[in-house]
């Protein structure tokens, strides 16, 4: 998790890098801070824990906010160490001389740490990320740091629960010796010494006070992008932070280690072998990641599911006919099995998925919870492929399954909505959402997007497989252009959602209830309801019900059930009178038309009829209408809920 920027270049790097932090924060927000490298030669740093609102009220509050053309900045999603100030990034050598910014896991932290404590080091905080910039400043200066050197004074002074950090120096170099021109490649030959002996993933930049207009950044399993501009180079974890100020983008691969100064960029490897690396145009805009005159970017992103699914459609329905040519890149004639790997609410795309694939392309799915099956001994092969689905793209476990897929070398096909995210560099074949950037942190317009690709692949392999005919492939490419305009009609049923979602916030749990493709919708509504209400919510196959959870059940608890036309739509209704008989209050979502069902319910929220398959895109988009109102009816933080991040780029 967290989210990394940097500058160097001839302008004030401060507002450069808390708009581009803005823009990370999703990524977490639990603590922020700078470090900037001023034109007087001295590196100031400030953080503060809790969002970035607090570290921008502490820089507007201090006479002589940090300042310089050269800087690096970070906002923190805690993994070894509680949220703190003391905690929060950029993290400093002794003397306060170098400066580093990271995201990801030092795996192998603790022994490092107490080899460079018995070397003399000092540490300050809990974090694993201490030991990197201990280590660089050994491979840097090739000696111990002392806390204070012969040649100036280090100043610490602790502010409220605000720290700065200023040390005063000449310039110098390795070993006390002066900075020559080669001084940038000498600092990044330290960095990667210092990297070669760390283990774990970890993007990050790092800066010395003895090399203005330079910056280090490196990647391993975390990601990291250069935005290349004239005279100025940035980094950031990545892409909108950088669109304000370029369009020219450079994506850093695992093992790079990248020097960045003002004029360009040079990429090595960890052995510091020169690495050649295209630079991309991106063509979609920041202002695509504004929030539009909603109150929660949460709330515009469901709104702009039709469309984002006309968008995902565009150009893969051709006619009659599925084109999906990303798939060319793959033996589909060798695949005798499929393994959907997932976690959260992808996972729940995938158990949708593998209805779907079993059902038209009569292929065996399996769906595999990503951080189990990293763990496990899962039977994969070169006949098994393994569908990744990951909205960001960047999620730890499931690129760590790929990883063991790919050692057993089954093929992968990611699915994804980050354009040159971890996942699609690894992969043998990505398959994009075209959903465009989703800020708030609980996915909504990318789930829906995920299934309309899963949905057009499992038709498409179907047609390959000869069970799934031309008249079919024609009945489902009608359907699915008419699916925008249902999610339309799904949306304007929003005032008897929030008056649902008004009247149950109060209550201290419910149960999502469904079967067949209204089971995996049911695990989504309880997740989507949990994550931005906290209100606690369990997901159920409606028929499971009766097999414990339902004594559970009494008049204080509401039940939420699916039950458009399926069939086992009979089935459903039984278990609804099930609930009903022990006091529960129910919420239906139906089939327009269905009045019959008003009998069972306190509420129905209708929606518009469709095959079964394609239910789930509105079903969905009720539950994620009630969450945000129950959410909003409480005072949640709806795009930033806490303890959540949009990518879990840790374990
Ligand atoms: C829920 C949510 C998470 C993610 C999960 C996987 O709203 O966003 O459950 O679905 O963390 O993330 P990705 O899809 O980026 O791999």
């Amino acid at each position: 998790m967290c989210g990394i920027v940097g500058y160097v270049g001839e302008r004030e790097a401060l507002p450069i890098l808390m708009d581009g932090l803005a823009r990370l924060e999703y990524r977490g927000y639990d603590s922020a801070g700078v470090a900037l490298l001023g034109s007087d030669g001295r590196l100031r740093v400030a953080k503060q824990e809790g969002k970035l609102a607090r570290l921008r009220a502490q820089l507007d509050a201090r006479a002589e906010p940090p300042s310089g053309p050269t800087g690096l900045g970070h906002t923190r999603w805690a993994t070894h160490g509680p949220p703190t100030t003391i905690n929060a990034h950029p993290h400093h050598d002794e003397d306060g001389r170098l400066v580093l910014v990271h995201n990801g896991i030092i795996e192998n932290y603790a022994p490092l740490r107490e080899a460079l404590r018995a070397r003399g080091h000092r540490f300050d905080t809990e974090t694993d990320t201490e030991v990197l910039v201990h280590l660089i400043e050994e491979a840097w200066y090739g000696r111990v740091a002392t806390t204070a050197g012969a040649d100036g004074t280090t100043d610490r002074t602790t502010d409220g629960d605000a720290t700065s950090v200023t040390a005063d120096r000449g310039l110098r170099g390795p070993a006390g010796s002066p900075i020559g021109a080669d001084g940038p490649s000498r600092f990044a030959a330290a960095v990667r010494a210092a990297l070669r002996q760390v283990e774990g993933a970890y993007a990050l930049v790092v800066m010395s006070e003895d090399l203005p207009g330079t910056l280090v950044a490196a990647r391993h399993f975390s990601p990291l992008v250069l935005g290349l501009g004239e005279g100025e180079q940035l980094v950031a974890s990545d892409i909108p932070a950088l669109l304000s100020h370029t369009r020219r983008v450079l994506l850093l691969e695992d093992g790079d280690v990248a020097l960045v100064e003002r004029a360009g960029v040079t990429v090595t490897d960890l052995a510091g072998q020169p690495q050649a690396r295209e630079a991309l145009t991106v063509t979609w805009d920041a202002a695509a990641a504004e929030k539009g005159g909603y109150a929660h970017f949460v709330r515009k992103e469901i709104d702009e599911q039709p469309g984002a699914l006309a968008d995902t459609l565009r150009g893969r329905l051709d006619g009659d006919r599925i084109h999906l040519p990303e798939l060319a890149a793959l033996d589909l004639d060798a695949i005798r099995r499929i393994c959907v790997v997932a976690c959260g609410t992808s996972l729940y795309a995938g158990m949708l998925a593998r209805l779907m694939l079993e059902r038209w392309a009569r292929l065996p799915v399996e769906v595999a919870i990503a951080s189990e099956l990293r763990y496990g001994d899962p039977v994969l092969g070169p006949e098994s492929l393994v569908i990744l689905v990951s909205q960001s793209g960047e999620t730890a476990d499931t690129l760590a399954a790929q990883r063991l897929a790919r050692a057993k070398g089954a093929p992968t096909l990611a699915v994804t909505n980050s354009v040159g995210s971890s996942i699609t560099r690894a992969a043998d074949a990505t398959l994009y959402l075209q959903v465009g950037p989703e800020i708030g942190v609980v996915a909504t317009k990318t789930f829906t997007g995920q299934l309309a690709v899963l949905t057009l692949l499992a038709a498409e392999l179907g047609r390959r497989r000869g069970h799934f005919d031309a008249a079919r492939v024609a009945d489902l490419a009608r359907d699915l252009r008419a699916l925008p305009e249902a999610m339309t009609l799904a949306i304007a049923g929003e005032p008897a959602i929030r008056a649902a979602a008004e009247a149950l916030a109060d209550r201290r749990s419910m149960f999502f209830i469904g079967r067949g493709f209204n089971h995996p919708v049911a695990l989504e509504a309880a997740l989507k309801l949990k994550e931005i209400s906290y209100i606690h919510a369990e997901g159920y196959p409606a028929g499971e019900l009766k097999h414990g959870p339902i004594a559970m059940l009494d008049p204080s608890i509401p039940v939420f059930a699916f039950a458009t036309p399926a069939p086992t739509y009979d089935k459903l209704v039984s278990n609804l009178e099930e609930v009903r008989a022990r006091g529960a209050e129910l919420v239906v979502v139906a089939g327009a038309g269905d009045t019959d069902i008003a009998r069972l319910a306190e509420r129905v929220l209708y929606v518009p009829v469709l095959r079964e398959e394609l239910e789930p895109f509105v079903n969905a988009t009720v539950a994620q209408l009630f969450a945000y109102h129950a959410a909003v009816a409480l005072g949640r933080d709806v795009d930033q809920p806490r303890n959540l991040a949009k990518s879990v780029t840790v374990e």
